[in-house]
């Protein structure tokens, strides 16, 4: 029988969610990590897996094969995401499984994103943690502007650190796109100033916030710019080899801060540890990480910062 949806909710927990852009930077591995030492601090976590194309967040735990996905959500044969919850070998961590498999989720329709969103926050857990897919389509940015706390995970290469920056400025315009909604004129100004090439010659938010200003706009500049500073994005730098490396955020700080008007957290690095890739290699669950790795020293930092 069907139960009936949890409308008193036990407690509302924090979602967090770690996107970032890039395929392959890290954020299953810095989600599972983080979401486990929130654990061990004796938060009541669960990890949501919500790359909804291609799910695979159970492996890095060990799971094999799932016995409920978020498909049993969204095709209703559960009503709340407390029952897709599965228990994981650490204690206080629960993870709530993707499903790869269904093709319709992999592009929910709005309603199905809104609904989910709301669900997470009626999870009977301290933390929701959200891993991401890659990308920076509607659904991921939309998952992405609805946490607590907003966390983009690029590695030094020069490619990611692009992607970074490109993942904020989408989720910046997504923003201020959502909230132009009821405004046609300012939501077609939006789309225009989008595109790279547009004729109005606004390159950036920034530039974009002027333009509004200059034209008589400055009670709407300032709200769009207060929208902007409360996205807050905080940035980590994952598989850093050296001290140059560890500060590959620092240049999405600092662009993101002059061109998107964005205020971002460059939080820590993650190192780089061979040992992580043998793990998955060998579908040894992330939690039995050697203690001595800097890697899962450097995600206790974080926590304890975020925290
Ligand atoms: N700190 C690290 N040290 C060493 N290797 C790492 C580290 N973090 C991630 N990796 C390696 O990078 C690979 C990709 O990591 P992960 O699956 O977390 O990326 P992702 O960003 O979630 O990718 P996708 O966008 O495809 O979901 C892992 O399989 C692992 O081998
Ligand atoms: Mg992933």
């Amino acid at each position: 029988m069907k139960e009936e949806p949890n409308t008193i909710s036990k407690s509302t927990p924090q979602i967090w969610a770690i996107g970032g852009g890039k395929g392959g930077a890290g954020k299953s591995v810095v989600s599972t990590v983080l979401a486990f030492w929130l654990a061990r601090m004796g938060k009541r976590t669960v990890l949501v897996d919500v790359d909804l194309g291609g799910a695979n967040l159970h492996t890095l735990l060990g799971i094999k094969s799932p016995s409920k996905t978020l498909n049993d959500f969204i095709t209703r044969k559960f009503e709340v995401l407390e029952d897709i919850c599965i228990d994981t070998e650490a204690q206080n961590l629960r993870l709530i499984s993707g499903a790869s498999d269904v093709l319709s989720l992999a592009n929910p329709h709005f309603s199905q994103k809104v609904k989910l969103i709301t669900h997470f926050s009626r999870i009977d857990a301290d933390y929701v943690i959200l891993d991401l897919g890659a990308g920076t389509s509607f659904n991921v940015l939309d998952f992405f502007l609805s946490a607590n706390k907003k966390i983009v995970v690029l590695t030094p290469e020069p490619t990611s650190i692009q992607n970074a920056y490109i993942f904020i400025r989408n989720s910046v315009y997504r923003r201020l796109s959502r909230l132009s909604g009821k405004t046609p004129s300012l939501q077609a100004l939006i789309k225009t100033a989008m595109d790279p090439k547009n004729v109005l010659k606004i390159r950036t938010v920034k530039e974009l916030l002027q333009f509004i200003e200059e034209s008589g706009g400055k009670d709407v500049m300032d709200v769009l710019k207060k929208e902007i500073e409360n996205i807050r994005p905080t940035i980590i730098t994952n598989m850093a080899k050296d001290n140059k490396e560890k500060n590959a955020g620092q240049i999405v700080k600092i662009v993101a801060e002059k061109y998107l008007t964005t205020q971002t957290t460059n939080l820590c690095s993650v190192s780089y540890d061979k040992q992580i890739g043998a793990m998955i290699s060998d579908m040894s669950p992330l939690i039995n990480l050697d203690q001595s790795s800097n890697a899962f020293a450097d995600i206790y930092e974080i926590v304890s910062k975020l925290l």
